[in-house]
């Protein structure tokens, strides 16, 4: 089996973001307690209270922002539950995901977690069960550099900057979780909060809840002023891959499910995309964000385990063509955090106990880092298709691929991931009316599906040299089963 890439770097699409390498957090499971807060007293080894595996991890991986403190957990949390002595701080029941939160892990201990990756913050506030007035004083309270009690009530926690939290959601999945709203009852609410909030800091960006078709328009529609939204700097959606499957089995079909399952972001953002167009002022176009993404591995991820799952080959495949499809669209996708950094869903980092290991879609993480600051560019993808139809009823390739070029225009890189369950495919990369030079690679495949990295085998899955070669016009590699490459050349 044979597939061609064909990079045009005429038709440029956008530049790629580092925001697209977003990751999400929330106060479920073992995400932040154990993965990433231990706590000062803690045997693992730690830095401030939060383990140095994770930092030293997410730091390898260079996250854009991270959002924080959930999910559903974001419309049941008060802040002032965080702040202060961690002694006296109240303890409160974890309504969506059970147990009881202590509260240790608090805006400022997420602001220096933020810090310790290099990562911008992203806060999702309370529209469930807060207030407007909540939210503008959390606001205040982090990114306030003025005299007012509740900035100098910061400054006394040891805080003397401001926070400059740049992205604050206006609650979550408000037609679920949030508070199962109609579109028109949360664009009242989104209108109120963003009136005060954006008197109270005028340069961060405020996060709208999207979620499908009828709801994006509805909304919108809702929030109509003359011809088009004022106010509205982004819109984001989710999607998890876990449609009407009880079982993960890891075969063949199941694979190839999951990858045609993973197009649908590719409608999603399309109908985002469409919507968005038919309100926005063109001058001031609002970005589209996926703030949470990823595999659901429903047989496994319960809350019972605290949303744990398996995470393995199969999920690093899934991972690639999807960060490939948000470098496809980089026109409207602003950013994407993929769910949930660690121990929960689709992470990349596991705990258990004294041990922690990246999983494989780490390591996608890592290699797609070529990517970032890139433009975009169009390919052209001629390759064989899979035993699969995806949402269009159209057959989907077995190559998935990317590409971009850095801005001077000197380095491309591409992405290509084989999507066959066991097949090998030959792979040709171009640079249309164009050569290449000094070209470097990295591979990332496994024994199977279901490879995956543990405390005793922690670097089973883990990219190694790529094999290339070829001509100053095309680029030949073999791609494995299962496998996913970056290729990275100078242009000329
Ligand atoms: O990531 C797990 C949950 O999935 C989040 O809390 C919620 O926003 C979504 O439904």
């Amino acid at each position: 089996m044979s597939a061609t890439v064909i990079a045009d770097p005429n038709a440029c699409i956008a530049r790629i973001n580092p925001e697209h390498y977003s990751h999400f957090i929330e106060h479920l499971g073992e995400c932040i307690y154990d993965g990433i807060w231990v706590g000062p007293e803690s045997a693992a080894d730690h830095t401030e209270g939060i383990r140095k595996f994770t930092l030293d991890a997410l730091r390898g991986v260079g996250p854009a922002v991270m959002r924080w403190p959930g999910g559903c957990f974001a419309d049941q949390y008060h802040w002032r539950d965080g702040i202060g002595d961690p002694e006296s701080r109240p303890t409160t029941r974890n309504i969506f995901w059970g147990g009881i939160e202590p509260n240790r892990f608090g805006t400022h201990e997420f602001v220096d977690f933020c810090q310790k990756i290099q990562a911008i913050p992203y806060i999702c506030g309370n529209v469930g069960t807060g207030s407007p007035q909540e939210m503008m004083e959390w606001l205040a309270y982090c990114n306030g550099h003025d005299a007012s009690t509740l900035v100098e009530e910061r400054r006394a926690n040891d805080a003397p900057e401001p926070m400059d939290i740049k992205y604050w959601g206006v609650g979550n999945e408000s037609w679920g979780c949030g508070g199962h709203m109609q579109p028109h009852e949360y664009a009242a609410l989104f209108r109120n909060y963003h009136t005060y909030l954006s008197r109270m800091d005028a340069n961060v960006q405020f996060v709208a809840v999207g979620h499908d078709a009828t709801w994006n328009r509805d909304l919108l529609r809702a929030l109509q002023r003359g011809n088009s939204v004022p106010n509205l700097q982004a819109l984001s959606i989710h999607r998890y891959f876990s449609r009407d499957r009880n079982e993960f089995v890891y075969d063949e079909a199941e694979h190839l499910d999951l990858v045609a399952e993973a197009h649908l972001l590719e409608q999603d953002i399309a109908q985002a995309d469409g919507t968005l167009k038919n309100y926005e002022d063109p001058a001031h176009p609002i970005g589209l964000i996926i703030d949470e993404w990823g595999v659901w591995d429903k047989a496994r991820a319960t809350p019972e385990h605290g949303l744990r799952q398996p995470n393995c080959l199969r999920d690093a495949i899934i991972a690639a063509s999807c960060l490939d499809i948000f470098t496809a669209r980089a026109d409207r996708v602003t950013m994407t955090n993929i769910a949930q950094t660690v121990n929960v869903l689709q992470c990349l980092v596991e705990t258990r106990g004294p041990e922690a290991w990246v999983t494989p879609t780490y390591h996608v993480y890592d290699l797609y880092q070529a990517h970032v600051g890139h433009v975009a560019i169009t390919t052209h993808v001629e390759s064989p298709t899979l035993d699969v139809l995806d949402f269009r009823q159209s057959p989907v390739h077995q190559l998935s691929a990317a590409a971009s070029l850095s801005s001077d225009g000197t380095r491309a890189t591409f992405t290509v991931t084989n999507r066959h369950f066991s097949e090998t495919l030959a792979c040709s990369l171009n640079i249309h009316d164009g050569h290449m030079g000094d070209v470097g690679g990295r591979l990332l495949t496994g024994t199977d599906a279901r490879a995956e990295n543990s405390p005793a085998n922690p670097t089973a899955v883990t990219p190694v040299p790529l094999d290339v070669e070829g001509s100053a016009t095309t680029v030949h590699l073999d791609l494995p089963p299962l496998s996913v490459a970056v290729v990275t050349a100078s242009v000329g």
